[in-house]
Protein backbone atom coordinates (compact mmCIF):
# COMPACT_ATOMS: atom_id res chain seq x y z
CA UNK A 1 0.00 0.00 0.00
CA UNK A 2 3.00 2.06 -0.50
CA UNK A 3 1.31 5.78 -1.23
CA UNK A 4 2.76 7.00 -5.17
CA UNK A 5 4.33 10.41 -5.95
CA UNK A 6 5.77 11.55 -9.46
CA UNK A 7 6.84 14.02 -11.38
CA UNK A 8 5.46 15.44 -14.93
CA UNK A 9 7.18 17.35 -17.57
CA UNK A 10 8.55 17.56 -20.38
CA UNK A 11 11.60 16.83 -21.26
CA UNK A 12 11.58 15.06 -18.01
CA UNK A 13 14.65 12.44 -18.61
CA UNK A 14 17.14 14.82 -16.73
CA UNK A 15 14.53 15.57 -13.75
CA UNK A 16 16.35 15.19 -10.19
CA UNK A 17 12.94 14.95 -8.09
CA UNK A 18 13.34 11.05 -8.06
CA UNK A 19 16.42 11.12 -6.55
CA UNK A 20 15.56 14.03 -4.49
CA UNK A 21 12.47 13.07 -2.85
CA UNK A 22 13.71 9.13 -2.99
CA UNK A 23 16.65 10.31 -0.23
CA UNK A 24 14.12 12.78 2.11
CA UNK A 25 11.62 9.97 2.24
CA UNK A 26 14.84 7.38 3.22
CA UNK A 27 16.16 10.49 5.83
CA UNK A 28 12.68 10.68 7.25
CA UNK A 29 11.58 7.29 7.02
CA UNK A 30 8.71 7.88 4.85
CA UNK A 31 7.13 4.47 2.84
CA UNK A 32 6.89 6.17 -0.67
CA UNK A 33 7.71 5.62 -4.66
CA UNK A 34 8.25 8.56 -6.63
CA UNK A 35 8.55 8.79 -10.60
CA UNK A 36 9.14 11.02 -13.33
CA UNK A 37 6.80 10.94 -16.18
CA UNK A 38 6.68 12.37 -19.99
CA UNK A 39 3.55 13.66 -20.92
CA UNK A 40 2.03 15.66 -24.30
CA UNK A 41 1.45 18.93 -24.18
CA UNK A 42 -2.67 18.13 -25.42
CA UNK A 43 -2.33 14.82 -23.37
CA UNK A 44 -1.21 16.47 -19.90
CA UNK A 45 -4.56 16.85 -18.21
CA UNK A 46 -5.52 13.35 -19.09
CA UNK A 47 -2.60 11.91 -17.85
CA UNK A 48 -2.90 13.73 -14.25
CA UNK A 49 -6.64 12.39 -14.10
CA UNK A 50 -5.36 9.01 -14.97
CA UNK A 51 -2.61 9.12 -12.61
CA UNK A 52 -5.27 10.09 -9.80
CA UNK A 53 -7.68 7.83 -10.47
CA UNK A 54 -4.95 5.32 -8.33
CA UNK A 55 -5.88 6.14 -5.06
CA UNK A 56 -2.55 5.81 -3.75
CA UNK A 57 -1.38 8.34 -5.91
CA UNK A 58 -1.36 11.24 -3.66
CA UNK A 59 0.30 14.17 -5.20
CA UNK A 60 2.35 14.96 -7.93
CA UNK A 61 5.06 17.67 -8.86
CA UNK A 62 4.59 19.63 -12.50
CA UNK A 63 7.58 20.83 -14.24
CA UNK A 64 7.99 22.85 -17.69
CA UNK A 65 5.83 23.47 -19.78
CA UNK A 66 3.11 22.13 -17.35
CA UNK A 67 2.44 24.62 -14.77
CA UNK A 68 0.07 26.68 -16.07
CA UNK A 69 -2.26 23.66 -17.34
CA UNK A 70 -1.35 22.13 -14.03
CA UNK A 71 -3.31 25.64 -12.49
CA UNK A 72 -6.62 24.91 -14.55
CA UNK A 73 -6.61 21.64 -13.75
CA UNK A 74 -6.69 21.52 -9.95
CA UNK A 75 -10.00 22.13 -7.79
CA UNK A 76 -8.25 24.60 -5.32
CA UNK A 77 -5.07 26.81 -5.77
CA UNK A 78 -3.02 28.68 -3.00
CA UNK A 79 -2.90 32.22 -2.86
CA UNK A 80 0.83 31.65 -4.23
CA UNK A 81 -0.13 29.51 -7.05
CA UNK A 82 -2.91 32.28 -7.82
CA UNK A 83 -0.50 34.91 -8.21
CA UNK A 84 2.04 32.86 -10.15
CA UNK A 85 -0.91 31.62 -12.24
CA UNK A 86 1.28 28.36 -11.81
CA UNK A 87 0.93 25.24 -10.11
CA UNK A 88 4.25 22.91 -9.61
CA UNK A 89 2.50 20.78 -6.61
CA UNK A 90 -0.43 18.80 -6.42
CA UNK A 91 -1.78 17.82 -3.17
CA UNK A 92 -4.35 15.17 -2.94
CA UNK A 93 -6.31 16.42 0.29
CA UNK A 94 -8.73 14.42 2.67
CA UNK A 95 -12.03 15.92 1.42
CA UNK A 96 -10.85 14.64 -2.03
CA UNK A 97 -10.27 17.64 -3.71
CA UNK A 98 -7.16 18.70 -5.46
CA UNK A 99 -4.88 21.66 -4.18
CA UNK A 100 -2.09 23.45 -6.55
CA UNK A 101 0.02 24.89 -4.50
CA UNK A 102 3.36 26.37 -5.80
CA UNK A 103 7.14 25.74 -4.19
CA UNK A 104 9.06 27.84 -5.90
CA UNK A 105 8.91 30.36 -4.47
CA UNK A 106 9.55 29.20 -0.82
CA UNK A 107 11.75 27.15 -1.92
CA UNK A 108 14.26 29.78 -2.88
CA UNK A 109 13.49 32.18 0.85
CA UNK A 110 14.21 28.54 2.11
CA UNK A 111 17.45 28.54 0.18
CA UNK A 112 18.53 32.63 0.97
CA UNK A 113 17.96 32.21 4.86
CA UNK A 114 20.17 28.96 4.48
CA UNK A 115 22.99 30.46 2.77
CA UNK A 116 22.37 33.71 5.05
CA UNK A 117 22.31 35.98 1.58
CA UNK A 118 19.02 38.05 2.88
CA UNK A 119 17.54 38.78 5.95
CA UNK A 120 14.33 41.19 6.37
CA UNK A 121 14.40 45.03 5.21
CA UNK A 122 16.90 44.12 2.54
CA UNK A 123 17.30 45.81 -0.72
CA UNK A 124 16.77 43.06 -3.33
CA UNK A 125 17.16 43.45 -7.29
CA UNK A 126 15.39 40.57 -8.75
CA UNK A 127 16.36 40.34 -12.48
CA UNK A 128 13.63 39.08 -15.23
CA UNK A 129 9.98 38.93 -15.26
CA UNK A 130 9.06 35.57 -16.37
CA UNK A 131 7.41 32.68 -14.64
CA UNK A 132 10.46 31.91 -12.65
CA UNK A 133 10.20 35.31 -11.25
CA UNK A 134 6.94 35.26 -10.84
CA UNK A 135 6.80 32.50 -8.53
CA UNK A 136 8.97 34.37 -6.23
CA UNK A 137 7.45 37.19 -5.73
CA UNK A 138 5.16 36.84 -2.89
CA UNK A 139 7.76 34.63 -0.67
CA UNK A 140 10.05 37.57 -1.69
CA UNK A 141 7.51 39.92 -0.45
CA UNK A 142 7.26 38.23 2.76
CA UNK A 143 10.20 39.05 4.03
CA UNK A 144 9.43 42.72 4.15
CA UNK A 145 12.23 44.06 2.21
CA UNK A 146 13.09 47.95 1.99
CA UNK A 147 12.67 47.38 -1.55
CA UNK A 148 12.03 44.68 -3.94
CA UNK A 149 12.74 45.94 -7.63
CA UNK A 150 11.85 43.72 -10.46
CA UNK A 151 13.94 44.50 -13.42
CA UNK A 152 13.75 43.16 -16.91
CA UNK A 153 15.21 43.49 -20.69
CA UNK A 154 11.46 44.09 -21.40
CA UNK A 155 10.49 46.79 -19.05
CA UNK A 156 6.43 46.44 -19.88
CA UNK A 157 6.94 42.93 -18.26
CA UNK A 158 8.56 44.11 -14.95
CA UNK A 159 5.70 46.56 -14.56
CA UNK A 160 3.06 43.88 -15.19
CA UNK A 161 4.23 42.01 -12.44
CA UNK A 162 4.04 45.01 -9.96
CA UNK A 163 0.73 46.25 -10.74
CA UNK A 164 -0.44 42.46 -9.86
CA UNK A 165 0.85 43.51 -6.15
CA UNK A 166 0.49 47.47 -5.88
CA UNK A 167 2.23 48.40 -2.56
CA UNK A 168 5.47 50.91 -1.73
CA UNK A 169 8.28 48.69 -1.55
CA UNK A 170 7.55 46.73 -4.78
CA UNK A 171 9.02 48.69 -7.83
CA UNK A 172 9.78 47.78 -11.47
CA UNK A 173 11.97 49.29 -14.76
CA UNK A 174 13.93 48.48 -17.49
CA UNK A 175 18.32 46.96 -16.89
CA UNK A 176 19.15 50.73 -18.41
CA UNK A 177 17.42 52.27 -15.04
CA UNK A 178 19.17 50.16 -12.36
CA UNK A 179 22.41 52.81 -12.06
CA UNK A 180 20.23 55.72 -11.16
CA UNK A 181 19.77 53.27 -8.24
CA UNK A 182 22.72 54.68 -5.72
CA UNK A 183 22.11 52.58 -2.85
CA UNK A 184 23.32 49.47 -3.55
CA UNK A 185 21.19 46.20 -3.49
CA UNK A 186 21.96 43.37 -0.61
CA UNK A 187 20.77 41.08 -2.96
CA UNK A 188 20.70 40.23 -6.39
CA UNK A 189 18.91 37.08 -7.66
CA UNK A 190 18.99 36.08 -11.65
CA UNK A 191 15.65 34.48 -12.47
CA UNK A 192 16.15 35.40 -16.03
CA UNK A 193 16.98 32.18 -19.19
CA UNK A 194 19.91 34.26 -19.85
CA UNK A 195 22.14 31.44 -18.68
CA UNK A 196 20.72 29.08 -21.20
CA UNK A 197 22.13 31.25 -24.08
CA UNK A 198 25.33 31.57 -22.42
CA UNK A 199 24.70 35.36 -21.57
CA UNK A 200 24.91 37.35 -18.94
CA UNK A 201 22.12 39.65 -18.49
CA UNK A 202 22.85 43.41 -19.77
CA UNK A 203 22.93 45.13 -16.02
CA UNK A 204 25.94 47.61 -15.47
CA UNK A 205 28.85 45.67 -13.35
CA UNK A 206 28.69 48.64 -11.27
CA UNK A 207 25.13 47.54 -10.44
CA UNK A 208 26.25 44.14 -10.25
CA UNK A 209 29.56 44.55 -8.39
CA UNK A 210 28.03 46.12 -5.15
CA UNK A 211 25.44 43.85 -4.43
CA UNK A 212 26.21 41.98 -0.86
CA UNK A 213 25.08 38.64 -2.79
CA UNK A 214 23.84 37.46 -6.18
CA UNK A 215 22.15 34.27 -5.97
CA UNK A 216 21.67 32.94 -9.99
CA UNK A 217 18.59 30.50 -10.03
CA UNK A 218 20.27 28.31 -12.50
CA UNK A 219 22.92 25.71 -11.72
CA UNK A 220 25.56 23.57 -13.03
CA UNK A 221 28.54 21.77 -12.69
CA UNK A 222 30.87 24.65 -12.59
CA UNK A 223 30.05 28.39 -11.84
CA UNK A 224 27.37 29.98 -13.81
CA UNK A 225 28.37 32.55 -16.49
CA UNK A 226 26.60 35.20 -13.94
CA UNK A 227 28.76 34.01 -11.37
CA UNK A 228 32.05 33.88 -12.94
CA UNK A 229 31.46 37.03 -14.07
CA UNK A 230 30.58 38.39 -10.53
CA UNK A 231 33.81 36.56 -8.84
CA UNK A 232 35.76 38.54 -11.99
CA UNK A 233 34.09 42.25 -10.36
CA UNK A 234 34.93 40.86 -6.85
CA UNK A 235 31.30 39.65 -5.36
CA UNK A 236 32.51 38.04 -2.45
CA UNK A 237 29.01 36.19 -1.54
CA UNK A 238 27.02 34.04 -4.63
CA UNK A 239 25.83 31.23 -4.91
CA UNK A 240 23.59 29.13 -7.99
CA UNK A 241 20.14 27.61 -7.10
CA UNK A 242 20.97 24.61 -6.69
CA UNK A 243 19.81 24.68 -3.51
CA UNK A 244 16.37 26.37 -4.51
CA UNK A 245 15.67 23.08 -6.32
CA UNK A 246 16.43 20.94 -3.12
CA UNK A 247 14.21 23.67 -1.06
CA UNK A 248 11.31 23.47 -3.37
CA UNK A 249 10.97 20.14 -3.00
CA UNK A 250 11.57 19.72 0.60
CA UNK A 251 8.43 21.93 0.37
CA UNK A 252 6.55 20.02 -1.84
CA UNK A 253 7.23 16.79 0.34
CA UNK A 254 6.06 18.84 3.81
CA UNK A 255 3.15 20.03 2.20
CA UNK A 256 2.51 15.73 1.47
CA UNK A 257 3.68 14.17 4.13
CA UNK A 258 3.57 16.80 7.33
CA UNK A 259 7.78 16.31 7.36
CA UNK A 260 10.35 18.22 6.53
CA UNK A 261 13.81 17.02 5.27
CA UNK A 262 17.03 18.38 5.96
CA UNK A 263 17.96 20.02 2.87
CA UNK A 264 21.66 19.56 3.49
CA UNK A 265 23.01 16.57 2.90
CA UNK A 266 20.92 16.43 -0.12
CA UNK A 267 22.45 19.31 -1.39
CA UNK A 268 26.01 18.01 -1.03
CA UNK A 269 24.79 14.71 -2.52
CA UNK A 270 23.73 16.61 -6.28
CA UNK A 271 26.05 18.70 -6.19
CA UNK A 272 28.83 15.67 -5.96
CA UNK A 273 27.30 14.15 -8.78
CA UNK A 274 26.99 17.06 -10.61
P1 LIG B 1 10.97 31.30 -17.01
O1 LIG B 1 9.72 30.50 -16.83
O2 LIG B 1 12.24 30.50 -16.89
O3 LIG B 1 10.99 32.53 -16.16
P2 LIG B 1 10.15 32.87 -19.26
O4 LIG B 1 8.82 33.04 -18.64
O5 LIG B 1 10.26 32.56 -20.72
O6 LIG B 1 10.97 31.72 -18.54
O7 LIG B 1 11.01 34.20 -18.94
C1 LIG B 1 12.33 34.35 -19.33
C2 LIG B 1 12.90 35.59 -18.68
O8 LIG B 1 14.31 35.64 -18.97
C3 LIG B 1 12.33 36.89 -19.19
O9 LIG B 1 12.36 37.84 -18.14
C4 LIG B 1 13.32 37.27 -20.30
O10 LIG B 1 13.39 38.65 -20.58
P3 LIG B 1 12.36 39.30 -21.69
O11 LIG B 1 11.05 39.41 -20.99
O12 LIG B 1 12.96 40.61 -22.02
O13 LIG B 1 12.34 38.33 -22.84
C5 LIG B 1 14.60 36.88 -19.63
N1 LIG B 1 15.73 36.64 -20.55
C6 LIG B 1 15.91 35.61 -21.40
N2 LIG B 1 17.10 35.72 -22.04
C7 LIG B 1 17.69 36.86 -21.57
C8 LIG B 1 18.94 37.52 -21.81
N3 LIG B 1 19.81 37.03 -22.69
N4 LIG B 1 19.20 38.65 -21.13
C9 LIG B 1 18.32 39.14 -20.24
N5 LIG B 1 17.12 38.58 -19.96
C10 LIG B 1 16.82 37.44 -20.62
Amino acid sequence: MTQQYLVFGNPIAQSKSPQIHHMFAEQTQQDLVYAKQLASIEGFKSSLTEFFSDPLAMGCNVTAPFKEQAAEWVDELSSGAKLAGAVNTIIRQPNGKFLGDTTDGPGIVQDLLRLQAVKSGARILLLGAGGAARGALQSLLALSPELLLVANRTESKAALLTSLIPQDNFESCGFDDLPSYDKPFDLIINSTSSSLSGEVPAVADSVLANAGFIYDMSYSDKPTILLQHAAKLGVQHYSDGLGMLVGQAAESFYLWRGVRPQVEPVIEALRSEL
